[in-house]
Formats: C-alpha cells, structure tokens, sequence
C-alpha cells in the first residue's frame, strides 16, 4: 500500500527524505552489510543531494552503500544533463568511495551501454523474478506522468522483460537509457520525490487513479513488496483530498 507524506517546502522535505533515506540504509547495512541504491535524475533530487551534502555527509555509513541510477541522458558526465555528473558535483565528489558508485556512462554508445549497464546490475544485485532487486529506487515524476526515462510513448517499456532500455524524450528527442518497469516494481521500497505546483494535476490523477493516469507510466509502479512511499511538498500535494 502506498503511503503519502507532504512537507511544507522542498528544503523541509529534502530534510525529511533524507532522514529517511538514512534510516532505511542504516537498517539495510545492518541486516545484509549493505544497500544497493538506485538514483533518478532531473532537478527535484539536487534539493536532496544539497541537503545531504551539507547535513548528512557523516551520518551516511557510506562504505556500505551502493549507489546506482535508475536513468541516465546519453551525455557525458561533463554536461549539465548528466544525471550522474550532477550528482558527482553537488554530493558524490564528497563521498570517499568511488568504488561504490555505478554511474551509466552516457558518453557511450546507448545501446552496447544498455546491455553494458544490464550486466552489471545482473551480476551486483540479488535477483528474484529473474530481474535483479534494488533495495530503494528513488524516483521522480515528470508532468506527462513519465518516470525514470519510461515516458507515455514507451510506456510499453514499463513491462520488458529485459533489465534496462534505450528510449529517446518525446520533446527533446535525446536519448535515454532506463530500467524497465519490471526492475522497478521488483525494488523492495520505492521512493517517489516530487514537488512543486507543475505536478500537482498529474499527482492528483495518479493517487485517484484516474483513467487518464493509465496513460501515465507512473501508475504502472506498484511495488511487489507494498512499499511506495510519495514524498511530496504542499505545492505538488495542493490538488489531493487529504
Ligand atoms: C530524468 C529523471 C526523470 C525525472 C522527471 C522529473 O532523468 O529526468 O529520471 O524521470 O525524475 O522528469 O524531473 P524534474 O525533477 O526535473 O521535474
């Protein structure tokens, strides 16, 4: 059962998702000796990387954490695009452990680093339904309903039997390369993260479960294991009935 958590402004809920983000690691690494993360990008996570960055880079026991990327843009890390370059600049160049970070190279060819990327979580990550299993996948939204880099016009990727996928962003037509919806819905916690007034209509949809939000990739993520958490600012909440 998903459940919903609305904070007064993104630099409260950034706090607040990173507390928690600390607690489920904390308990993860302490059960199995580490935690395998999965990160999306675009600009609502930067909030967060800031915030841990300058609250919590001691709080995280960062020798036992993995971290991944649910999406990557195909572009180097050097452009402001790159969902890992951004993470490296503003929280990861801070973090003593190159060795744990699994970034997507976006310089590479999007397909051979699709397949690249697909290995690689094969052979790091525990599998269960024959996909490998994120312990959390944090996750944005975008305004179409889109998440990771499933948008509605792939929203057939939401159920490939294959681990990643190549898409291409319906405007900007830059390719992508994404987990499936499979891989995500086999995490055993996902976190959505949204804020902000642009989403509040598509939030709405989707936490009514609208027939219009079946055309939304984002209503095709129904963890197995009940445990989505929507982390959310007023402005992104200022449409639901709470
Ligand atoms: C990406 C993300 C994507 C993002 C949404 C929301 O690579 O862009 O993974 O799914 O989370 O588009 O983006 P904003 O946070 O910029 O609104």
């Amino acid at each position: 059962m998903a459940s919903v958590q609305v904070y007064d402004n993104p630099e409260f809920l950034a706090e607040k998702t990173a507390i928690m983000l600390k607690e489920i690691s904390d308990k993860t690494i302490s059960e199995n000796g580490k935690i395998n993360i999965a990160l999306s990008g675009g600009s609502t996570p930067k909030e967060l990387f800031r915030v841990v960055n300058k609250n919590f880079l001691n709080e995280f026991n960062w020798s036992g954490i993995n971290i991944y990327w649910a999406d990557e843009r195909c572009v180097s890390p050097e452009n402001p695009e790159s969902n890992y370059g951004e993470a490296e600049r503003i929280l990861l160049r801070n973090i003593p452990y190159a060795e744990n970070i699994h970034r997507i190279k976006g310089e590479n060819n999007p397909e051979a680093e699709s397949k690249r990327y697909s290995s690689i979580l094969r052979q790091n990550l525990p599998e269960e339904n024959k996909l490998p299993v994120f312990d959390l996948i944090l996750l944005g939204l975008g305004e179409d309903g889109h998440t990771a880099s499933i948008f509605p016009d792939s929203i057939q990727i939401i159920n490939s039997d294959k681990i990643c996928e190549v898409t291409l962003h319906p405007d900007s037509q830059q390719k992508r390369i994404t987990v499936t919806g499979n891989v995500i819905n086999n995490a055993l916690k996902i976190i959505f993260l949204v804020t902000g007034k642009s989403k509040a209509q598509v939030l709405k949809e989707l936490i009514e479960n609208t027939e219009q939000s079946r055309n939304y990739p984002a209503s095709y993520i129904q963890n197995k294991k009940g445990n989505l958490i929507w982390m959310l600012d007023k402005d992104a909440a200022s449409l639901l009935k709470m």
